[in-house]
């Protein structure tokens, strides 16, 4: 055989394995009817009061279906200063939010990069990750409130609503425990304690004394009710609009959705709590699914080999989080590099490289790809897929062909395809259980998005919509559906429940 005979060979080969694996990546809409099915039975599950001996989230069967004790929406009308502090995934802001009472707001803000050995240093305590908070908070206070700073024994109190977005057993508006950590943490010391009071805690040792840390909640939950301000949620009949907030819900480094449950119906809420809150008038509370953790058994997610491996061998929290290991910008591109590392083990890719320990150092580090590479790959239109080799140049220190090019791009168009496909199963499966699309008028409903991956990645929202009309609700739900990116949820969302404290 000739060279060039050979190289079409080798082509040929990669390009049928590449479809191959792709194949194992679509989501048909009969496996979407069967997971939306699934994902209701869950959280019916998840509602029902724990079995006996069993703690928060680690069952796998039911989805954690956290109570956040916030019971009503706001409209826009709300008005006064608050601190919001977020720990999220990539990073710890801290802000300040004037709500003007008219839908709009002012914040003042401070992003922190959470420095890596917190996120990689298994020696790390909780007082460290906690001191660093609330120095950070200090900070914030000197730079933008230096009166309130240099005066700590004023008396007015400055409240504070925390956004802590992992999974957390609520106790009350402003208590709860960490149950395990998501998205990179692992510090273990932190779990099962309450995350506020460690917070506060620091806060006073920093001479903080006057912050009020009063609310407890979660990014899905802050992007709801920061969505419901902004859209001026009670009022929307009055002026014309029709539809309803329903859900709020995160795409970025990780995944995860919130939206109303009649409090009847949270059985796992303790009775006299739910006829107290019944006597005085609520009717629903915001339940945080924590829909990362849907299917955690693997009954009818579609799983291939590289998600096994992600979750078994690179995670931190491996067994747990598996629909949003499937579907968040944090395992997107862990994805990618496992499947090309494999193409590369099985002599179709990259064969300048020898052996696994040749190939870029980049490529063999897990978590080195990041979504937003995959993005520029995504869109990449130049001739023979220029942008795509850069971008690889630059972030993994790695060359490749046009003809690797182009199998990559393939690679990366089944992945994103997949996660989007994926965020349509619990968006359908929470209006049907609720009966959203058959209220009020005309039952368009509103779901309010923030994060990375549905703000930013390219074709992503639209991906979903295709999703929604194949998934149970049908085209003409899919129409009734109004998907809006509500920015800055952490914190508008924060100071809203600080608020309702
Ligand atoms: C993870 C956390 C969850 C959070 C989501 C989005 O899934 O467990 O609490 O809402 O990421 O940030």
């Amino acid at each position: 055989m000739s060279f060039d005979e050979l190289h079409k060979n080798i082509a040929e080969t990669l390009s049928k394995e590449v479809d191959s694996i792709c194949q194992q990546f679509t989501v048909t809409e009969t496996k979407m009817q069967e997971l939306t099915d699934y994902f209701i039975e869950s959280m019916n599950s998840g509602l029902e009061p724990l079995p006996e001996g069993e703690t928060e989230g680690t069952q796998s069967s039911r989805l954690p279906m956290i109570p956040s004790y916030v019971t009503g929406k706001p409209n826009g009308t709300e008005k006064g200063l608050f601190l919001a502090a977020d720990l999220g995934g990539t990073n710890f802001r801290v802000c300040s939010v004037v709500l003007n009472g008219d839908q709009t707001f002012t914040l003042k803000n401070m992003k922190n990069k959470i420095p890596e050995y917190l996120l990689d240093d298994e020696n790390v305590s909780s007082e460290e990750l906690f001191a660093y908070l609330a120095k950070r908070t200090g900070v914030f206070l000197k730079r933008y409130y230096p009166t309130i700073f240099s005066n700590p024994d004023g008396e007015e109190e400055l409240k504070m609503g925390f956004t802590f977005s992992y999974p957390v057993n609520q106790t009350s508006l402003c208590s709860g425990t960490l149950i395990r950590w998501t998205k990179g943490f692992n510090i273990s010391d932190t779990i099962g304690k309450d995350v506020v009071q460690l917070f506060q805690e620091q806060l006073e040792k920093e001479g903080l004394k006057r912050i009020k840390i009063v609310a407890l909640t979660n990014d899905t939950v802050g992007t709801f009710l920061s969505h419901c301000y902004g859209s001026g949620s009670s009022n929307s009949l009055a002026s014309g609009d029709v539809s309803e907030p329903v859900i709020g819900c995160i795409f970025g480094t990780g995944t995860n959705g919130c939206y109303m449950e009649e409090i009847e119906n949270i059985k796992k809420l303790p009775q006299d709590v739910r006829e107290k809150l019944i006597a005085s008038g609520k009717t629903h509370m915001i339940i945080n699914t924590e829909w990362g953790s849907f299917d955690n058994e693997c009954r009818h997610l579609p799983t291939t080999q590289y998600d096994i491996d992600i979750d078994q061998k690179f995670s931190t929290n491996p067994g747990f989080h598996l629909f949003e290991k499937r579907i968040s910008g944090m395992y997107l591109g862990e994805i990618l590099r496992n499947i090309i590392v494999d193409l590369h083990k099985r002599g179709l890719i990259l064969n300048q490289y020898r052996s696994y320990n040749q190939l870029p150092h980049r490529l063999k580090t897990p978590f080195e790809l990041s979504s937003e590479v995959l993005s520029h790959i995504e869109i990449d239109d130049s001739t023979g897929l220029r942008e795509t080799e850069l971008s690889l140049l630059q972030s993994l220190r790695l060359p490749t062909s046009p003809i690797e090019r182009e199998q990559i791009q393939k690679l990366v168009r089944a992945i994103s395809r997949r996660s989007a496909y994926l965020t349509a199963i619990p968006i359908a499966a929470i209006l049907i259980k609720t009966n959203s699309l058959h209220k009020r008028y005309h039952g368009e409903v509103e779901v309010g998005c923030d994060g990375s991956v549905v703000e930013y990645y390219p074709g992503f929202r639209s991906m979903m919509r295709h999703a929604l009309a194949l998934s149970p609700i049908g085209p003409d739900g899919e129409r009734k559906v109004h998907l809006r990116i509500a920015k800055d949820g952490s914190g508008v969302g924060a100071a809203l429940c600080a608020l309702v404290a």
